[in-house]
């Protein structure tokens, strides 16, 4: 299998990959835990069963886009280990701090694509996860910016390839205009219907979820909304 540093970048990546320099303990488990749940890309025109990548069997595979810090991923596994959880994320220090409770609470059902979403999104067959979560995706606040949100026409296609009938996209921001961004593209979707039956289903996070370290932050000021859209069955 080749390693992912080799593999050719289709789409462009404007974010951080690096930040300050890794604490020992953070750069140990960096170390030692990334090469055991590291998924690596398969051959070009092949595909990756994602349950494969998981020791025992799972009932259904859950992804995280740009799980930050990872303390939204690494709850959801704990709580749920039955489930497979994929989470992608270019910034090492954020994976480096998921390896870290990784291993300090023996978490057994993560695996960790550290780069580009959308690199492995391309690999995986159709169908193949039952949820996808994009939480307090980057704003890119400048009008000239906006192509570098995640949330595209062509990014939506792929998230609902990749879903099941019926499986879920659930966002979270707190910034207006990315808010305002992520529902009407993904409304204007023909294949996903908006989740919300009373003003809670959008102001009152998930109950599987846990809050996350930008969601503490609040940068934008605004409280977070969660966004479900379901795909289309
Ligand atoms: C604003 S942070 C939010 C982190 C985390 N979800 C949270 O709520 O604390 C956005 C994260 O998305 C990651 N990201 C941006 N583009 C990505 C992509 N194409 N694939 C995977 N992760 C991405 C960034 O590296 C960053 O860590």
């Amino acid at each position: 299998m080749p390693d992912n540093t080799t593999t050719k970048n289709t789409t462009k990546f404007y974010g951080r990959r690096k930040g300050k320099k890794l604490h020992a303990t953070r750069q140990t488990a960096y170390d030692e835990v990334l090469p055991t749940i590291r998924i690596d890309l398969p051959e070009k025109n092949t595909s990756l069963n994602p349950s494969s990548l998981f020791n025992t069997d799972v009932k259904e595979i859950w992804m995280e886009i740009g799980f930050g810090d990872g303390g939204n991923l690494a709850h959801m596994a704990q709580n749920n280990p039955d489930i497979g959880m994929i989470g992608c994320e270019p910034f090492i220090n954020g994976v480096a701090t998921l390896c870290r409770d990784i291993s300090a609470h023996n978490i057994t059902n993560i695996r960790v694509y550290p780069d580009d979403a959308r690199q492995l999104m391309s690999f995986l067959p159709t169908a193949s996860l039952a949820r996808i979560y994009l939480l307090n995706s980057d704003p890119w606040p400048k009008t000239r910016h906006h192509k570098r949100r995640f949330i595209q026409k062509d990014t939506l296609d792929e998230i609902h390839r990749l879903l099941q009938p019926e499986g879920l996209l659930r966002m979270s921001t707190d910034h207006p205009g990315l808010a305002a961004w992520e529902m009407e593209k993904t409304w204007a979707h023909p294949g996903f219907t908006w989740i919300a039956n009373h003003a809670d289903d959008w102001r009152k996070r998930p109950a599987e979820m846990v809050e996350t370290r930008y969601q503490k932050k609040q940068m934008a000021g605004m409280a977070p909304v969660f966004m479900t859209f379901q795909r289309n069955g």
